[in-house]
């Protein structure tokens, strides 16, 4: 009792499903559509057509197990082609609609056409809840649904007109809207497919996109930090250094691998602003006087207003470059607060250890116990405790900082943001 309809139901899939390849195969750009087809989308088309071909014998088997009472035949039929649309959008809903409803009309029969009608309509309807659940942007359905409408009518249309010519004729009347259905319906599973292939090949080149921006940040912080430091001929490499310094002392706190990375970048850019320092106030030999302090002391905010120009990343980072002289307890510059931000007081550790760390044409660098004893004078008052903490024991197991093991971080975090935006304009073009 059971072999019958379920035979029923695999040859009339296999009916389906063939046109639904054939007609791809004979689509006039199949050398883009045949590896989607194919599955070389890891797997996802594969997924995609065993979603329709589910809900497809759902409604196949909705038509043949269908039960008279009285006059009115009773069926599940739409409900398959209603959860396609549900669970896989407008055109997966209308693929199985006008699959399912080909059979149909296939078997004729007085309402075979209106019940056609309803199964794609279904499809659409299930469709049009879950885009605006999903807030879905797919267009190509409302056109899909104006050509299955067109279909119907033509249906209608024909009939009336051939009425009272030859079998021949009426024959091709009754056909002609199958062919339209089954057309819409893999017109449906293309889009939704190409969709797919679209989505793999952008996922598939957004991790080169990733590599090429962060290549291209990674050079221009480079070159930023090479531009600042060549200005005075005394603290050449100064920016990198500093870099250097705070994610070491950020990996030894542990911190997350996006701060790590703003570390870096922040002490690449963080003396940005003495782009805007005359040369002769910022590579004067002797004492500085009061005004030609407070040049020098202008570079924080400089700093920060030249990387906020133009947003983006380096406007992110536009922090440290402002705050990188304030104090821990409060009196540094520009503003004086106390300043208790973790990465900031790292960069301003990293930063002093540099300065003390390094000659100067007019004093040698300071004896490693001697900066040690600045270091932890300063804890607490000027400097991040948490911070000084970390550079003391990075000191005590590695020596100089001039050996610490520095591993330049990976970028990739700060980039993804991008990444993710250009994806999102790829997908909407
Ligand atoms: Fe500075």
């Amino acid at each position: 009792m059971l072999l019958r309809p379920l035979v029923e139901l695999g040859w009339n899939l296999f009916q389906a499903l063939s046109t639904l390849v054939v007609t791809l195969l004979l689509l006039p750009s199949p050398g883009k559509l045949l590896p989607v087809v194919a599955g070389r989308t890891t797997g996802s088309a594969y997924r995609e057509l065993g979603h329709i071909a589910f809900w497809l014998s759902f409604s196949l088997l909705g038509t043949m197990l269908s039960v008279k009472a009285g006059s009115v035949s009773i069926d599940f039929r739409d409900v398959g082609s209603l959860m396609a649309g549900a669970t896989g959008g407008p055109a997966a809903g209308l693929a199985v609609g006008c699959l399912s409803g080909s059979h149909l009309l296939a078997l004729g029969g007085p309402t075979a056409l209106a019940c056609t009608a309803n199964t794609i309509l279904s499809g659409l309807v299930g469709g049009f809840v879950r885009r605006w659940r999903a807030a879905e942007t797919e267009a190509i359905s409302i056109p899909l649904a104006l050509v299955s409408l067109a279909a119907g009518v033509s249906r209608v249309s024909l009939t009336v007109l051939l009425s009272g010519t030859s079998d021949a004729l009426r024959t091709f009347a009754g056909v002609l809207p199958m062919v339209g259905v089954t057309l819409v319906g893999t017109l449906a599973t293309m889009s939704v497919l190409s969709r797919i292939g679209r989505m793999h090949a952008l996922q598939s080149n957004k991790a080169h996109y990733v590599a090429l921006i962060e290549d291209s940040l990674d050079r221009t912080l480079d070159l930023l930090a090479t531009v600042v430091d060549a200005r005075d001929e005394y603290t050449a490499r100064h920016s990198t250094q500093v870099a250097r310094y705070a994610v070491a002392i950020g990996s030894r706190i542990g911190l997350e691998e996006r701060q790590i990375a703003e570390l870096w970048v922040g002490g690449l850019v963080h003396d940005v602003g003495k782009i805007a320092v005359p040369d002769a106030i910022l590579s004067k030999p002797g004492i500085l006087d009061e005004s030609e302090r407070q040049v020098i002391k202008s570079h924080a905010k400089e700093g920060a207003r030249i990387l906020r120009i133009h947003g983006g990343l380096l406007a992110d980072m536009a922090r440290f470059a402002e705050l990188h002289h304030e104090r821990y307890a409060g009196g540094g510059y520009p503003y004086g607060h106390p300043q208790a931000d973790v990465l900031i007081g790292i960069l301003t550790v990293a930063d002093s250890i540099e300065a003390m760390a390094s000659h100067r044409p007019y004093r040698a660098s300071l004896p490693l116990p001697e900066v040690v004893e600045e270091l932890k004078a300063a804890s607490g008052g000027k400097l991040h405790p948490i911070a000084v903490a970390a550079a003391l024991a990075l000191i005590e197991n590695d020596g100089s900082p001039h050996h610490w093991r520095v591993e330049r971080p990976d970028l990739r975090c700060l980039v993804s943001t991008a990444a993710d935006r250009l994806e999102g304009q790829v997908l909407n073009a």
